[in-house]
């Protein structure tokens, strides 16, 4: 046998026992007669010791032997006279026999342990050296069971896993496409899926009622933490369901993967929040609840004290920091300055310090006495030592800006404990959004979403007004997923197509296909995408998600180990018939 243990295996029982190991050498100490090896595979470490007096040959290979060499040992396990505890092999270590050398290595360009000495770029270039470490090691093991718990408990549901292809046109989720040319039809082009939902709708039409898919979507947008190029989604879709069969099917994965994956249970059915409430008390689509801090808006009751800014306002909005009264002129300065960061885009800031003897200090106190004060303090439940944060300008974007607000003080407050989860359904979205640019409506999720009943004969009258049969599934601040129920009527569907300005022609020339069969039995359907690597990179405590995904791209679209996208061979140009118009030099 190549091995009979891995290096995270051997424990105390099994003292006495001759065994063999193969791993990586991770690092060599000498110390008098004694040398000692750390030896490493994924599943752990483990202590080798040659003693040079028993065991000169060895001695001999091990003094040739660097960092991440190869290597298989044969020896006995003892146990250890320091155990370490930190390690799971701690209390044993390896007596070694005989060492052979499976493979040099040459010297690592970063240290390949638990901490690095690696940068980032570094790392990326050399992701498969990366991967050996024990963080990005656990998070692929993490990443393996979480799809494999997902697919467990989507098949006890009874969903079928169908691939659907990779080369296709561009799907409707409203990114730009990656394409890619076809040689055998010169001049076309396929896009990239940015989702399988045409195809997962068509699926339903098939009679495949319950369709899932772990499957990789494209999409080329601005970067993020949380967005990467490729990414995966959980993909899935039903029929003959309502919203309620498909929120309570999907609630239940989510709570399936905490409590198989992490241990936790959600004692309570997860909060349901409108997209209107979720705007209006959070400024944000996807409000973090693991604290309180909503936004009040107070321009009521800010009128007719000649304060030019807010009497201008269309709308004055507060959040209330709990115990910041203490907050120095330094460091209300330097939030001023975060909200007035471009992203964030406020004009400035005005604060309320709620002193400790009931009074009030504040930047506007020129404009507004103790009394008005006291009563933007009542409505925002302002309590003594609290500080009152307030914005003030258009009211989608100042709440959107008193959202980045209240995130940053609920970070700076330790508010946003990582182990603290709350789920959370955003619901009733609106159909569409209205783009001032183009002056046009956009779907809000995407065109085969259905609008409320309810809200069908608004479709005529006020379209910004109809909401929609969509859901998002939000935890702590990030969207883990979202979905919709899908429209199956082909007559409203043109409907909605024309409200997006889509011309029958042109609505046809994209989507004919999917219209085309929905005109042979489409069943009431809908479904709902969970972004794999959010959730990953949720349940792992990870800053990015970039963390999970074996093989990223960096902020700019490249994968710098494989030196990807890159330029192409002229022949096989001429075979696409392309023509390269500004070539770019490459340094
Ligand atoms: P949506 O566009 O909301 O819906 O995507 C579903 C989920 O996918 C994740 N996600 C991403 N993750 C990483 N990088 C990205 N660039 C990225 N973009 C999206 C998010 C998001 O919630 N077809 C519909 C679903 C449906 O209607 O059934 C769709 O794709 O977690």
């Amino acid at each position: 046998m190549f091995r009979t243990h891995t290096c995270g295996e051997l424990r105390i029982h099994d003292v006495n026992k001759k065994i063999c190991l193969a791993g990586w050498v991770q690092r060599i100490r000498k110390m008098g007669a004694m040398t000692f090896v750390d030896l490493r595979d994924r599943y752990g470490l483990t202590q080798l010791i040659v003693d040079q007096e028993t065991n000169a040959a060895c001695i001999e290979t091990v003094n040739k032997m660097g960092r991440e060499w190869v290597i298989q040992v044969q020896g006995l396990v003892r146990e250890r006279s320091g155990k370490n505890p930190q390690m799971a092999t701690g209390d044993v270590e390896i007596k070694v026999e005989e060492i052979k050398v499976l493979n040099a290595a040459a010297t690592p360009p970063f240290t390949i342990e638990e901490q690095t000495d690696g940068g980032d770029e570094l790392r990326m270039s050399y992701r498969y050296l990366d991967l050996r470490r024990p963080p990005l090691s656990r998070n692929m093991q993490l990443r393996h069971k979480m799809a494999m718990a997902t697919r467990n408990y989507l098949d006890k549901q009874g969903f079928l896993e169908i691939e659907t292809p990779v080369l296709i046109n561009s799907t409707p989720e409203g990114a730009r496409d990656f394409v890619v040319p076809s040689r055998m039809n010169p001049g076309e082009f396929y896009a990239l899926p940015q989702s399988p939902q045409m195809f997962k709708q068509l699926l339903m039409v098939s009679g495949y009622d319950r369709y899932f898919q772990l499957v990789k979507c494209f999409r080329d947008e601005d970067l993020r933490a949380d967005r990467q190029p490729e990414f995966t989604q959980i993909d899935c879709e039903m029929s003959f369901v309502e919203q309620e069969d498909i929120l309570n099917t999907f609630e239940g994965l989510i709570r399936y993967l905490f409590k198989e994956i992490k241990g936790v249970e959600f004692k309570e059915a997860f909060r349901r929040m409108s997209w209107a409430d979720a705007m209006r008390y959070y400024g944000s689509d996807k409000p973090d609840l693991r604290f309180g801090m909503p936004l009040v808006e107070i321009k009521p009751l800010t009128s007719g004290r000649s304060f030019n800014v807010f009497e201008q306002a269309e709308y004055v909005g507060a959040i209330c920091a709990p115990g910041s009264a203490t907050y120095t002129r330094k460091q209300l300065d330097e939030l001023t300055e975060y909200v007035k960061r471009p992203q964030i885009g406020a004009k400035g800031m005005v604060y309320v310090r709620c002193e400790a003897d009931g009074s009030f200090k504040s930047s506007v106190d020129k404009f507004y006495n103790q009394d008005d004060l006291k009563a933007w303090a009542e409505v925002c439940k302002a309590r003594p030592g609290d500080l009152i944060l307030i914005l003030s300008g258009a009211t989608h974007a100042t709440r959107k800006a008193l959202s980045e607000l209240r995130l940053e003080m609920g970070r700076r407050l330790g508010l946003c404990d990582k182990n603290t989860y709350t789920p959370l359904w955003v619901i009733d979205f609106p159909m569409f959004e209205w783009d001032e640019d183009t002056a046009r409506y956009y779907a809000m999720h995407h065109p085969f979403t259905s609008p409320k009943p309810e809200d069908i004969p608004l479709l005529d009258q006020d379209p910004a007004q109809v909401r929609a049969n969509a859901y998002d599934m939000v935890i702590n601040g990030v969207e883990l997923g979202g979905g919709s129920i899908r429209i199956h009527d082909s007559q409203l569907q043109a409907k909605i197509f024309k409200i997006l300005g889509f011309t029958e022609e042109k609505a046809v020339q994209r989507f004919g296909f999917l219209m085309n069969a929905f005109k042979f039995g489409a069943p009431p359907h809908g479904g709902i995408a969970f972004g794999f690597d959010r959730c990953v990179s949720m349940f792992a405590g990870l800053d990015s998600i970039r963390d999970c995904i074996a093989f990223p791209k960096n902020n700019s679209g490249r994968d710098v180990m494989i030196d990807a996208p890159s330029a192409i061979d002229q022949e096989q140009l001429d075979e696409l018939q392309l023509k390269i118009l500004a070539p770019k030099n490459k340094e």
